[in-house]
């Protein structure tokens, strides 16, 4: 396996249970600069204090995602110097107590859209255009979740939805990156965090503070400790792979999915719907081969 260093990692959400895992796993993997970013600050100052040491300069901002403005100055200031690979974590998120969709309170849905997709794009644009543009070698680290690829989450479709939305993000960003930058996305099942209470800091324009649902600590307890995430995300980086798995139940339901998939080509390929290709990439390229030959 490749050994991956970093020089500096900026991580989003540091405060809580995996930002603040992966930032203890950076330091072990050498990062020498820390930019932690909470809409907490006070959460992200324990942790930077937990991981001070001779060497490293650890940064702390007070950071909501949802600030794009903010990432932006954030990431011209983060960015301004150092010269070695940078990791950007795109890891803060919230959840909301379930509901069925038919009954969902429309400023959950809302929050969690803003946080988890839109913080994500946000991130990632921030950081990554600037690393893109500097040629500044790093890895994109994004967040996901277990929902992302199938696992069923009944009364969780707002999470489910903003957690697939993420994926479709970091997959699509994958083919625009310059040679310089890699993209992963991490898909954990459930950790033990303390992710069952973000309900307890909605903020008020998306309907103010609520409670937890009852149990949600309980539950979430019986996680996965987010050092072992942490540590296989590095792992996973290191390989270079793309998806980073940390649980292995999660295959059944993707499995299941692919079943799914699988029986919808079956059935149209027992049909008689036309067998030309309608691949969207092959068209793009034979239309701009074609609009070049044209313009020669
Ligand atoms: N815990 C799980 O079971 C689990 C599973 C899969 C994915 N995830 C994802 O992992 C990520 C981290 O969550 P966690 O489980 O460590 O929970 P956590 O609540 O312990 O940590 C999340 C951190 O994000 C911060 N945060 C919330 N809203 C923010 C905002 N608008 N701007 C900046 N920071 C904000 C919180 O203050 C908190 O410190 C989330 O994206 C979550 O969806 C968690």
């Amino acid at each position: 396996m490749r050994d991956f260093r970093v020089e500096t990692a900026i991580i989003t959400g540091a405060g809580g249970g995996i930002g603040s895992a992966l930032a203890a796993e950076a330091v072990a993997h050498g990062a020498s600069r820390l930019f932690l970013l909470d809409i907490d600050e006070d959460k992200a100052r324990r942790v930077a204090d937990g991981l001070a040491r001779d060497g490293l300069g650890i940064e702390v901002r007070g950071c909501d995602v949802t600030d794009h403005a903010a990432l932006e100055r954030i990431a011209e200031q983060t960015l301004s110097s150092g010269s070695g690979p940078v990791l950007v974590c795109a890891n803060a998120g919230v959840t909301v107590p379930r509901a069925p969709l038919f009954e969902a309170d429309p400023g959950n849905l809302r929050w969690v859209f803003e946080v988890n997709l839109f913080g994500c794009w946000a991130t990632l644009k921030a950081f990554g255009s600037r690393m893109a543009a500097s040629g500044r070698s790093g890895r994109l680290l994004v967040t996901a979740s277990e929902h992302s690829v199938g696992v069923p989450f009944a009364g969780g479709s707002g999470y489910t939805a903003s957690k697939h939305a993420v994926l479709g993000l970091a997959d699509a960003l994958r083919r625009e990156l310059p040679a310089q930058i890699g993209i992963s996305a991490l898909i954990p099942g459930l950790v033990a965090t303390d992710l069952w209470g973000a309900i307890g800091s909605r903020p008020e324009r998306f309907g103010g503070p609520g409670d937890p649902a009852p149990g949600a600590g309980r539950l979430m307890a019986e996680g996965i400790p987010p050092d072992v995430v942490a540590r296989l995300a590095f792992e996973g980086m290191a390989a270079g792979r793309f998806l980073i798995a940390t649980q292995t139940h999660v295959q059944r339901y993707a499995d299941a999915r692919r079943r799914d998939v699988d029986e919808a080509f079956a059935a149209l390929d027992a049909s008689d719907a036309p067998k030309a290709s309608y691949d969207i990439g092959e068209i793009q390229s034979r239309l701009a081969a074609q609009a070049a030959r044209e313009n020669s």
